[in-house]
Protein backbone atom coordinates (compact mmCIF):
# COMPACT_ATOMS: atom_id res chain seq x y z
CA UNK A 1 0.00 0.00 0.00
CA UNK A 2 1.18 3.37 -0.70
CA UNK A 3 2.01 5.90 2.39
CA UNK A 4 -0.26 8.52 1.51
CA UNK A 5 -3.49 6.32 2.54
CA UNK A 6 -1.70 5.70 5.75
CA UNK A 7 -0.88 9.20 6.22
CA UNK A 8 -4.65 10.20 4.87
CA UNK A 9 -5.83 7.58 8.19
CA UNK A 10 -8.64 8.72 10.45
CA UNK A 11 -6.88 6.74 13.25
CA UNK A 12 -3.81 5.41 13.00
CA UNK A 13 -3.04 1.47 14.87
CA UNK A 14 0.13 -0.41 15.60
CA UNK A 15 0.47 -1.52 12.39
CA UNK A 16 0.06 1.33 10.59
CA UNK A 17 2.86 2.96 13.22
CA UNK A 18 5.25 0.00 11.99
CA UNK A 19 5.12 0.68 9.02
CA UNK A 20 5.61 3.97 8.92
CA UNK A 21 8.44 3.62 11.47
CA UNK A 22 9.76 1.47 8.57
CA UNK A 23 9.99 4.00 6.12
CA UNK A 24 13.88 4.91 4.40
CA UNK A 25 13.02 6.09 0.84
CA UNK A 26 13.45 9.62 0.55
CA UNK A 27 9.93 10.69 -1.08
CA UNK A 28 8.13 8.73 1.22
CA UNK A 29 10.03 10.54 4.05
CA UNK A 30 9.25 13.85 2.74
CA UNK A 31 5.17 12.84 2.43
CA UNK A 32 5.90 11.27 6.30
CA UNK A 33 7.76 14.40 7.43
CA UNK A 34 4.91 17.05 5.67
CA UNK A 35 2.24 15.35 7.09
CA UNK A 36 3.27 15.38 10.61
CA UNK A 37 4.53 19.26 10.30
CA UNK A 38 0.69 20.15 8.88
CA UNK A 39 -0.40 18.22 12.44
CA UNK A 40 2.05 20.47 14.39
CA UNK A 41 0.78 23.19 12.51
CA UNK A 42 -2.62 22.73 13.27
CA UNK A 43 -2.64 21.46 17.04
CA UNK A 44 0.06 23.16 18.21
CA UNK A 45 1.03 26.28 16.21
CA UNK A 46 4.45 26.32 14.21
CA UNK A 47 5.61 28.35 16.98
CA UNK A 48 8.70 26.99 19.02
CA UNK A 49 9.43 27.08 22.95
CA UNK A 50 12.17 27.09 24.86
CA UNK A 51 13.47 25.75 27.97
CA UNK A 52 16.66 26.88 28.84
CA UNK A 53 18.52 23.70 30.63
CA UNK A 54 20.83 24.10 33.46
CA UNK A 55 22.66 20.89 33.90
CA UNK A 56 23.68 21.39 37.38
CA UNK A 57 25.39 18.72 38.88
CA UNK A 58 26.87 15.70 37.26
CA UNK A 59 26.68 13.33 40.30
CA UNK A 60 24.39 10.18 40.48
CA UNK A 61 24.05 7.17 42.32
CA UNK A 62 22.56 5.29 39.02
CA UNK A 63 25.22 2.79 37.08
CA UNK A 64 22.71 3.10 33.34
CA UNK A 65 25.08 0.83 31.30
CA UNK A 66 24.89 3.48 28.08
CA UNK A 67 25.58 6.84 30.24
CA UNK A 68 28.71 9.01 30.46
CA UNK A 69 28.20 10.20 34.01
CA UNK A 70 27.02 6.52 35.56
CA UNK A 71 28.45 6.17 39.11
CA UNK A 72 31.69 3.79 37.93
CA UNK A 73 32.36 6.17 35.18
CA UNK A 74 35.99 7.21 37.11
CA UNK A 75 36.91 9.17 34.15
CA UNK A 76 34.77 11.95 35.15
CA UNK A 77 35.33 14.48 37.45
CA UNK A 78 31.86 15.04 39.46
CA UNK A 79 30.86 18.82 39.91
CA UNK A 80 27.95 20.62 42.13
CA UNK A 81 27.21 24.40 40.58
CA UNK A 82 26.93 26.77 43.26
CA UNK A 83 23.30 28.16 43.95
CA UNK A 84 23.57 31.28 43.38
CA UNK A 85 24.78 30.55 39.85
CA UNK A 86 22.21 28.58 39.33
CA UNK A 87 19.71 31.29 39.68
CA UNK A 88 22.05 33.73 38.06
CA UNK A 89 21.32 31.32 34.82
CA UNK A 90 17.98 31.47 35.64
CA UNK A 91 17.43 35.13 35.56
CA UNK A 92 19.60 35.10 32.42
CA UNK A 93 16.74 32.99 31.51
CA UNK A 94 13.84 35.23 32.75
CA UNK A 95 15.81 38.27 30.81
CA UNK A 96 15.98 36.56 27.91
CA UNK A 97 12.46 35.67 27.96
CA UNK A 98 13.16 31.67 27.54
CA UNK A 99 9.65 31.51 29.17
CA UNK A 100 11.05 28.73 31.25
CA UNK A 101 13.92 26.35 32.65
CA UNK A 102 14.85 22.71 32.77
CA UNK A 103 16.90 21.92 35.86
CA UNK A 104 18.75 18.65 34.84
CA UNK A 105 21.10 16.42 36.97
CA UNK A 106 22.41 13.37 37.59
CA UNK A 107 20.43 11.30 40.42
CA UNK A 108 20.24 11.69 44.05
CA UNK A 109 17.78 10.51 46.57
CA UNK A 110 19.60 12.18 50.06
CA UNK A 111 17.97 14.35 51.85
CA UNK A 112 20.78 17.43 51.63
CA UNK A 113 19.76 16.89 47.85
CA UNK A 114 15.54 17.21 48.31
CA UNK A 115 16.40 20.08 50.17
CA UNK A 116 18.69 22.27 48.07
CA UNK A 117 16.40 21.38 45.43
CA UNK A 118 13.27 22.54 47.27
CA UNK A 119 15.03 25.64 47.92
CA UNK A 120 16.47 26.30 44.62
CA UNK A 121 12.72 25.95 43.37
CA UNK A 122 11.10 28.72 45.62
CA UNK A 123 14.07 30.93 44.10
CA UNK A 124 13.02 30.49 41.27
CA UNK A 125 10.01 30.60 41.26
CA UNK A 126 10.51 34.08 43.05
CA UNK A 127 12.30 35.23 39.86
CA UNK A 128 9.99 37.49 37.77
CA UNK A 129 6.82 36.88 40.58
CA UNK A 130 6.86 33.44 39.03
CA UNK A 131 7.49 34.20 35.42
CA UNK A 132 9.26 31.21 34.42
CA UNK A 133 7.60 28.10 33.41
CA UNK A 134 10.34 24.94 35.77
CA UNK A 135 10.61 21.33 34.75
CA UNK A 136 12.59 18.75 37.18
CA UNK A 137 14.56 15.89 35.52
CA UNK A 138 16.58 14.62 38.01
CA UNK A 139 15.03 11.04 37.94
CA UNK A 140 13.41 8.79 40.57
CA UNK A 141 12.14 9.83 43.75
CA UNK A 142 9.84 8.95 46.16
CA UNK A 143 6.17 10.29 45.51
CA UNK A 144 6.49 12.81 49.32
CA UNK A 145 9.68 14.06 47.20
CA UNK A 146 7.93 14.57 44.15
CA UNK A 147 4.97 16.39 46.07
CA UNK A 148 7.61 18.64 48.27
CA UNK A 149 9.43 19.54 44.61
CA UNK A 150 5.42 20.48 43.32
CA UNK A 151 4.57 22.39 46.28
CA UNK A 152 7.77 24.38 46.12
CA UNK A 153 7.29 25.66 42.25
CA UNK A 154 7.95 22.74 39.88
CA UNK A 155 5.02 22.17 37.79
CA UNK A 156 6.48 19.73 35.08
CA UNK A 157 8.42 16.68 35.69
CA UNK A 158 10.41 14.92 32.75
CA UNK A 159 11.01 11.10 33.54
CA UNK A 160 12.02 8.97 30.61
CA UNK A 161 10.93 5.04 30.32
CA UNK A 162 14.03 4.49 28.36
CA UNK A 163 12.16 1.70 26.65
CA UNK A 164 8.27 0.43 27.14
CA UNK A 165 9.85 -2.90 26.88
CA UNK A 166 10.86 -4.26 30.20
CA UNK A 167 13.26 -6.52 28.95
CA UNK A 168 15.19 -4.19 26.82
CA UNK A 169 14.75 -2.44 29.94
CA UNK A 170 17.02 -5.02 31.76
CA UNK A 171 19.59 -5.20 29.25
CA UNK A 172 20.65 -1.59 29.56
CA UNK A 173 20.86 -1.53 33.21
CA UNK A 174 22.45 -3.84 35.73
CA UNK A 175 20.69 -6.02 37.65
CA UNK A 176 21.13 -4.97 40.60
CA UNK A 177 17.86 -4.33 42.07
CA UNK A 178 18.33 -0.48 42.05
CA UNK A 179 17.35 -0.27 38.61
CA UNK A 180 13.88 -1.30 37.77
CA UNK A 181 11.53 -0.56 35.27
CA UNK A 182 8.60 -1.50 37.08
CA UNK A 183 9.59 1.66 39.58
CA UNK A 184 10.19 4.04 37.00
CA UNK A 185 6.77 3.22 35.48
CA UNK A 186 5.68 4.11 38.98
CA UNK A 187 7.40 7.04 39.56
CA UNK A 188 5.18 8.21 36.53
CA UNK A 189 2.38 7.15 37.87
CA UNK A 190 3.00 9.34 41.02
CA UNK A 191 3.93 12.45 39.00
CA UNK A 192 0.78 12.54 37.21
CA UNK A 193 -1.83 11.65 40.20
CA UNK A 194 -0.07 14.69 42.31
CA UNK A 195 -0.30 16.98 39.22
CA UNK A 196 2.67 17.15 37.27
CA UNK A 197 2.67 17.85 33.51
CA UNK A 198 4.49 14.50 32.97
CA UNK A 199 7.15 13.62 30.13
CA UNK A 200 8.73 10.91 28.88
CA UNK A 201 10.67 9.65 26.27
CA UNK A 202 12.95 6.77 25.24
CA UNK A 203 16.08 6.47 23.62
CA UNK A 204 16.12 5.26 19.94
CA UNK A 205 18.39 2.53 17.77
CA UNK A 206 19.37 0.52 20.98
CA UNK A 207 20.93 -3.32 20.21
CA UNK A 208 18.27 -5.52 19.95
CA UNK A 209 15.58 -2.74 19.98
CA UNK A 210 12.57 -3.38 17.05
CA UNK A 211 10.16 -1.51 15.01
CA UNK A 212 7.36 -3.20 17.10
CA UNK A 213 9.15 -1.83 20.36
CA UNK A 214 9.34 1.46 18.89
CA UNK A 215 5.69 1.57 18.03
CA UNK A 216 4.99 0.19 21.82
CA UNK A 217 6.44 2.78 22.94
CA UNK A 218 4.20 5.24 20.90
CA UNK A 219 1.47 3.63 22.29
CA UNK A 220 2.66 3.94 26.12
CA UNK A 221 2.99 7.57 25.88
CA UNK A 222 -0.92 7.48 25.08
CA UNK A 223 -1.46 4.91 27.33
CA UNK A 224 0.23 6.80 30.40
CA UNK A 225 -1.60 10.41 28.81
CA UNK A 226 1.95 11.73 28.67
CA UNK A 227 2.10 15.48 27.71
CA UNK A 228 5.12 16.17 26.37
CA UNK A 229 7.79 14.03 24.82
CA UNK A 230 11.79 14.25 25.03
CA UNK A 231 13.69 11.24 23.07
CA UNK A 232 16.54 10.63 20.50
CA UNK A 233 19.20 8.71 19.62
CA UNK A 234 21.00 6.08 21.52
CA UNK A 235 24.70 7.48 20.64
CA UNK A 236 28.07 5.89 22.34
CA UNK A 237 29.75 6.90 25.19
CA UNK A 238 33.48 5.39 24.87
CA UNK A 239 33.52 4.70 28.71
CA UNK A 240 30.48 2.91 29.27
CA UNK A 241 29.40 -1.03 29.12
CA UNK A 242 26.89 -0.65 26.39
CA UNK A 243 29.44 2.07 24.26
CA UNK A 244 32.36 -0.99 24.74
CA UNK A 245 29.81 -3.20 23.21
CA UNK A 246 28.66 -1.44 20.78
CA UNK A 247 32.08 -0.23 19.38
CA UNK A 248 33.55 -4.05 19.81
CA UNK A 249 30.92 -5.39 17.74
CA UNK A 250 31.60 -3.00 14.50
CA UNK A 251 28.18 -1.56 15.27
CA UNK A 252 29.29 2.42 15.28
CA UNK A 253 29.46 3.12 11.85
CA UNK A 254 28.90 5.69 9.91
CA UNK A 255 25.73 4.12 8.58
CA UNK A 256 24.47 2.90 11.63
CA UNK A 257 24.19 6.33 13.46
CA UNK A 258 22.35 7.66 9.92
CA UNK A 259 19.98 4.97 10.65
CA UNK A 260 19.44 5.76 14.57
CA UNK A 261 19.29 9.37 13.16
CA UNK A 262 16.21 8.49 10.90
CA UNK A 263 14.82 6.36 13.13
CA UNK A 264 14.70 9.23 15.84
CA UNK A 265 13.18 11.79 13.13
CA UNK A 266 10.71 8.99 11.98
CA UNK A 267 9.51 8.57 15.70
CA UNK A 268 9.58 12.07 16.44
CA UNK A 269 6.98 12.50 13.17
CA UNK A 270 4.95 9.48 14.17
CA UNK A 271 4.38 10.58 17.60
CA UNK A 272 3.17 13.87 16.17
CA UNK A 273 0.56 11.85 13.40
CA UNK A 274 -0.49 9.76 16.44
CA UNK A 275 -0.78 12.17 19.85
CA UNK A 276 -1.51 15.36 17.74
CA UNK A 277 -1.36 17.94 21.11
CA UNK A 278 1.46 17.08 23.05
CA UNK A 279 4.98 18.67 23.35
CA UNK A 280 7.99 17.15 21.14
CA UNK A 281 11.51 18.24 22.04
CA UNK A 282 13.65 18.26 19.39
CA UNK A 283 16.95 17.08 21.50
CA UNK A 284 20.26 17.55 21.29
CA UNK A 285 21.15 14.25 21.09
CA UNK A 286 20.09 14.52 17.18
CA UNK A 287 22.21 17.33 16.63
CA UNK A 288 25.50 15.05 17.44
CA UNK A 289 24.48 12.61 14.78
CA UNK A 290 23.75 15.47 12.41
CA UNK A 291 24.91 19.19 12.84
CA UNK A 292 21.24 20.14 10.77
CA UNK A 293 19.23 17.09 13.34
CA UNK A 294 17.06 19.85 15.47
CA UNK A 295 16.18 21.00 12.58
CA UNK A 296 14.99 18.32 10.96
CA UNK A 297 13.15 16.86 14.19
CA UNK A 298 11.03 20.93 13.81
CA UNK A 299 10.09 19.79 10.87
CA UNK A 300 8.98 16.63 11.42
CA UNK A 301 6.69 17.92 14.18
CA UNK A 302 8.74 18.87 17.39
CA UNK A 303 8.23 22.11 18.96
CA UNK A 304 10.32 22.46 22.00
CA UNK A 305 13.95 23.39 22.01
CA UNK A 306 16.17 23.58 24.83
CA UNK A 307 18.99 25.97 24.55
CA UNK A 308 22.14 25.12 26.85
CA UNK A 309 22.76 27.28 29.66
CA UNK A 310 24.78 25.12 31.96
CA UNK A 311 28.00 27.26 32.78
CA UNK A 312 30.62 26.44 30.10
CA UNK A 313 32.93 25.44 32.32
CA UNK A 314 31.19 22.65 33.39
CA UNK A 315 29.43 21.41 29.93
CA UNK A 316 32.22 19.15 29.17
CA UNK A 317 31.67 17.34 32.35
CA UNK A 318 28.15 16.91 32.09
CA UNK A 319 28.31 14.34 28.71
CA UNK A 320 26.11 11.44 28.76
CA UNK A 321 27.14 10.67 25.53
CA UNK A 322 30.96 11.47 23.21
CA UNK A 323 30.19 14.33 20.73
CA UNK A 324 27.90 16.46 22.41
CA UNK A 325 28.30 19.73 20.58
CA UNK A 326 28.14 22.88 22.01
CA UNK A 327 30.46 22.13 24.54
CA UNK A 328 32.68 25.67 23.41
CA UNK A 329 29.62 27.57 23.43
CA UNK A 330 28.74 30.47 25.64
CA UNK A 331 24.74 30.92 26.52
CA UNK A 332 24.55 33.56 24.00
CA UNK A 333 25.80 31.65 21.11
CA UNK A 334 23.18 28.88 21.74
CA UNK A 335 20.19 31.53 21.85
CA UNK A 336 21.47 33.04 18.80
CA UNK A 337 22.09 29.99 16.99
CA UNK A 338 18.54 27.96 18.20
CA UNK A 339 16.74 31.59 17.16
CA UNK A 340 18.45 30.94 13.54
CA UNK A 341 17.12 27.15 13.36
CA UNK A 342 13.91 27.98 14.37
CA UNK A 343 13.89 30.47 11.96
CA UNK A 344 15.24 28.78 9.16
CA UNK A 345 12.48 26.00 9.30
CA UNK A 346 9.79 28.76 8.84
CA UNK A 347 8.81 28.78 12.62
CA UNK A 348 8.45 31.64 15.03
CA UNK A 349 9.57 31.45 18.62
CA UNK A 350 7.15 31.43 22.00
CA UNK A 351 9.36 33.99 23.60
CA UNK A 352 8.57 34.98 27.06
CA UNK A 353 5.88 31.96 27.24
CA UNK A 354 5.66 29.13 29.04
CA UNK A 355 4.61 27.03 26.10
CA UNK A 356 2.29 24.23 28.14
CA UNK A 357 1.54 21.18 26.06
CA UNK A 358 -2.25 21.70 25.14
CA UNK A 359 -2.67 17.89 25.75
CA UNK A 360 -2.69 18.47 29.18
CA UNK A 361 -5.42 21.17 29.61
CA UNK A 362 -7.20 19.47 26.39
CA UNK A 363 -7.11 16.46 28.78
CA UNK A 364 -8.90 18.14 31.74
CA UNK A 365 -11.61 19.55 29.68
N1 LIG B 1 22.77 8.26 24.31
C1 LIG B 1 21.59 8.91 24.21
N2 LIG B 1 20.87 9.32 25.27
C2 LIG B 1 21.38 9.08 26.49
N3 LIG B 1 20.92 9.36 27.71
C3 LIG B 1 21.82 8.92 28.62
N4 LIG B 1 22.86 8.35 28.00
C4 LIG B 1 22.62 8.44 26.67
C5 LIG B 1 23.31 8.01 25.51
N5 LIG B 1 24.49 7.37 25.59
C6 LIG B 1 19.61 9.95 27.94
C7 LIG B 1 18.71 8.99 28.72
C8 LIG B 1 18.41 9.75 30.00
C9 LIG B 1 18.60 11.17 29.58
C10 LIG B 1 18.87 12.12 30.71
O1 LIG B 1 19.71 11.12 28.71
O2 LIG B 1 17.52 8.77 27.98
O3 LIG B 1 17.11 9.53 30.48
FE1 LIG C 1 22.43 8.72 36.11
FE2 LIG C 1 20.48 9.43 34.38
FE3 LIG C 1 22.92 8.78 33.51
FE4 LIG C 1 21.34 6.87 34.47
S1 LIG C 1 20.95 8.13 32.60
S2 LIG C 1 23.52 7.13 34.98
S3 LIG C 1 20.30 7.98 36.12
S4 LIG C 1 22.41 10.54 34.78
Amino acid sequence: MDISSFLQKEELHKEDVIFLLGRTAPDELEQLYRAAYETKKEWVGNVDYYRGLLEFSNRCIKNCNYCGIRRDNGEVERFDTPREDILTMARWCYEQQYGSVTLQSGERQDEAFIDFVEGLLRDIKSIGNGALGITLCVGEQTKETYQRWYNAGAHRYLLRIESSNPKLYATLHPQDGHHNWNVRKTCLDSLAEIGYQVGTGVMIGLPGQTLEDLAEDILFYKKQNIAMIGMGPYVVHHNTPLGKKVCEAGLDTAEARAERLRLSINMVAVTRLFLKDVNIAATTAMQTLHPLGREMALKAGANILMPLVTLPQFRSQYQLYDNKPCLEDGQEQCRNCLSARVASVGDTVGWGQWGDSPHFFNNLK
